[in-house]
């Protein structure tokens, strides 16, 4: 099985993936934004990104199969300081089957201070975003930035995108950008940029 879309190393999971990946796209590709799960590379140069103090927990949002989750547990992160963050029913149950431990949420990422329990805001140290912002008109884009900012102040987010530039128009949401890591190996190549409130 090729480094490229299977989503896991795992054949038969890599395949189970795709499909689930597949139908939710046949059912609202603009939610999902991509035919194929997230590649073992990328999973992998995302959770190299991942930055926590000990008491604090990494926010996933948008986290369809939960590969990207699993690379963030394989990296260390315990289950129990991972939160995602996942609006369809069926992926949210999936992931809750897929991932023991992890405090799995069906909710809206641009409803994040309602959805995240409140004991957890300011006790974010990354928060990850798979949900593709690039095709959203820019208030949607500022409402997402602005719902990150109340539960993680000045930390930011990652999103990883299929564009070669910053997919998110960084000045006119105050932003800061910076590409993080780059990879051939997902289809198609995909970049993590990191985005944090322009000071
Ligand atoms: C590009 S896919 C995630 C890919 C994931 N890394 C994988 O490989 O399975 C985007 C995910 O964001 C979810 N999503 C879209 N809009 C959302 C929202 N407003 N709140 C939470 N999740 C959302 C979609 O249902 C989908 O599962």
């Amino acid at each position: 099985m090729s480094d490229i879309a299977t989503g896991t190393r795992s054949g038969r999971a890599g395949l189970r993936n795709a499909g689930l990946f597949f139908r939710r796209w046949l059912a609202n590709p603009l939610q999902m934004g991509s035919v194929v799960p997230s590649s073992p590379a990328l999973c992998r140069r995302i959770a190299a990104l991942v930055r926590r103090a000990e008491d604090e927990v990494v926010v996933e949002l948008g986290a369809g199969t939960g590969v990207i989750s699993r690379a963030v547990l394989e990296a260390g992160v315990p289950a129990h300081r991972l939160v995602v963050v996942e609006i369809v029913p069926d992926m949210a149950d999936h992931l809750r089957g897929a991932l023991p431990g992890v405090n799995v949420i069906r909710g809206d990422a641009f409803e994040l201070p309602d959805a995240l329990p409140r004991a957890l805001h300011g006790r974010v140290g990354t928060v990850i975003c798979g949900i593709p912002l690039v095709l959203l008109p820019l208030a949607r884009q500022r409402r997402f930035v602005d719902a990150v900012e109340t539960v993680a102040p000045g930390r930011g987010f990652l999103l990883y995108t299929y564009c070669v530039t910053s997919p998110l128009p960084r000045r006119r949401l105050g932003l800061a950008a910076r590409r993080e890591a780059w990879t051939p190996l997902n289809l198609p190549p995909a970049s993590v940029w990191h985005y944090r409130p322009q000071r």
